[in-house]
């Protein structure tokens, strides 16, 4: 079973289209690996999870998961909020234009520069994840005579079904303030008495990729009890609460994820219903999602190499890319589907594991998927592949990180270029002093 969503589809031809390109052309014009965007997709995906929300809060995309200019304008013209988590991430979307005052600044570790850059632009909310940021923020805004918005970070204690190294709400973790100990209410307190700060809510994130809406619901609950704690403790009625992102994707074709208006409606109701039990008022919520809007609408595409063929063991087949486009099956195991784009039609004939092309034996895509033959020059494509691929790609092996282009009617746009040799080593240097030594080992010569 193929997985295609969004505008993509196959041709009569057996060639994989994705909105309105052929997938063998992008390959062919822009290089492999390539990654290639369903704009309609993604842009469909703004607009569900901002009707879902509606008037109950705003929705931040979540830019870690796919963070370049274009991206940032796009979610611009779609009119959500934008999380940022690093300096590099709110330059991005500084320089895109991307409104600051709709801007929410996350991260657990944000340096001196990072703040300043934040209070500087005027940022809508910042995030604040601990005492130590707490203070220095108090006194970059004092400095700079900039107020600054804040909701505190969370952890909750609730703990989601996903991944480990994706899960964060539980109570170890290394995110924000700790609930169960106390923690958190003394952070309120403390932020309450900062003059340049303005105590707006809560937020919290419990993890990513999760199918189980359950969790949600038990962090809106837990939540809003800490609101009307808050309200008990200080008198202050905050009226934010921000409940991260984490919805997960359909990676596989049998995967079956929860619909973002089922979550929405899920927190809501659980939202609703707490306030009704601590007599507190129904606070506006901000939803924080990257994956699930970005995630189904991204494809990555790859030559089609080498084979190896191991008699009674296993056939592996490698592609052009690898680890360093795509760390999600080294580091979390995670599993993908594909389709040969030039062929997606052919009968399916063998089982094979995708292998990429770093040095490593970690470095496998795909283990054990039925395809068609694979011959060398195929061009095999991984959907779902826009989330966290693009942004966690590294230049391992010194490979060139791939170009990005966005597709929609019929039109293709390269939004990031593809990364040239002269590329990798643009910061590098060699010592000066390295020079005189070697005029001195070439005379020794
Ligand atoms: N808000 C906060 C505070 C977060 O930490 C995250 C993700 C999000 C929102 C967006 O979550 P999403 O809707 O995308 O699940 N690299 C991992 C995922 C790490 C997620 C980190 N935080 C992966 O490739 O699966």
């Amino acid at each position: 079973m193929k997985l295609l969503q969004g505008t993509a589809q196959i041709t009569s031809s057996g060639h994989l289209e994705i909105g309105g390109v052929s997938a063998t052309e992008l390959a062919a014009r822009y290089g492999t690996p390539l990654y290639i965007m369903d704009e309609a997709f993604i842009r469909k995906n703004c607009r569900a999870w901002q009707q879902a929300v509606g008037n109950h809060g705003k929705v931040a995309y979540a830019s870690k998961a796919f963070c370049t200019l274009a991206m940032c304008r796009l979610v611009d013209q779609e009119g959500l909020s934008l999380d940022v988590v690093s300096g590099g991430e709110l330059a991005t979307a500084l320089a895109a234009n991307f409104p600051a005052e709709r801007i929410y600044f996350n991260g657990n570790n944000k340096s001196l520069e990072e703040i300043e850059l934040a209070v500087r632009s005027n940022v809508g909310r910042v995030i604040v994840d601990n005492f130590y940021e707490l203070e220095m923020l108090e006194q970059t805004a004092a400095r700079f005579k900039r107020p600054v918005s804040i909701l505190l970070r969370i952890c909750p204690g609730v703990e989601a079904h996903t991944h480990e190294y994706v899960q964060t709400g539980q109570l170890d973790s290394k995110f924000g303030f700790t609930l169960d100990n106390g923690q958190a209410m003394s952070a309120v307190k403390v932020a309450l008495t900062k003059p340049h700060l303005y105590l707006r809510g809560m937020q919290c994130h419990i993890g990513s990729q999760i199918f189980a809406l359950d969790g949600f619901a038990a962090a809106g609950k837990t939540m809003i009890s800490f609101l009307a704690d808050i309200k008990k403790a200080t008198g202050v009625i905050l009226s934010e609460l921000d409940m991260g992102g984490g919805l997960g994707i359909k990676y596989l074709p049998e995967d079956n994820p929860a619909q973002v208006k089922d979550l929405v409606q899920t927190v809501v109701r659980s939202v609703q219903m707490a306030c009704a039990t601590n007599n507190f008022p129904v606070p506006q919520l901000v939803f924080e999602p990257g994956r699930s809007i970005v995630g189904p609408p991204g494809w990555v595409i790859y030559r089609v190499g080498a084979r190896k063929e191991i008699p009674g063991i296993r056939t592996y087949v490698a592609v052009d890319g690898g680890m360093a486009d795509n760390p999600r099956p080294a580091l979390y195991g995670s599993r993908y589907s594909a389709l040969v784009a030039n062929k997606a039609n052919a009968a399916l004939e063998e089982t094979v594991t995708i292998a990429g092309k770093c040095c490593e034996s970690g470095d496998i895509l795909i283990k054990d998927i039925t395809l068609p033959r694979l011959e060398p020059g195929d061009i095999l494509a991984i959907p779902s592949a826009g989330a966290y691929q693009f942004s966690m790609a590294s230049n391992y092996n010194r490979l060139c990180r791939p170009a990005v282009v966005f597709v929609r009617d019929g039109e293709a746009h390269v939004v990031v270029e593809r990364e040239s040799m002269a590329d990798l080593f643009r910061h590098d240097l060699i010592p000066k002093a390295w020079e005189k030594q070697q005029e001195r080992l070439r005379v020794a010569r």
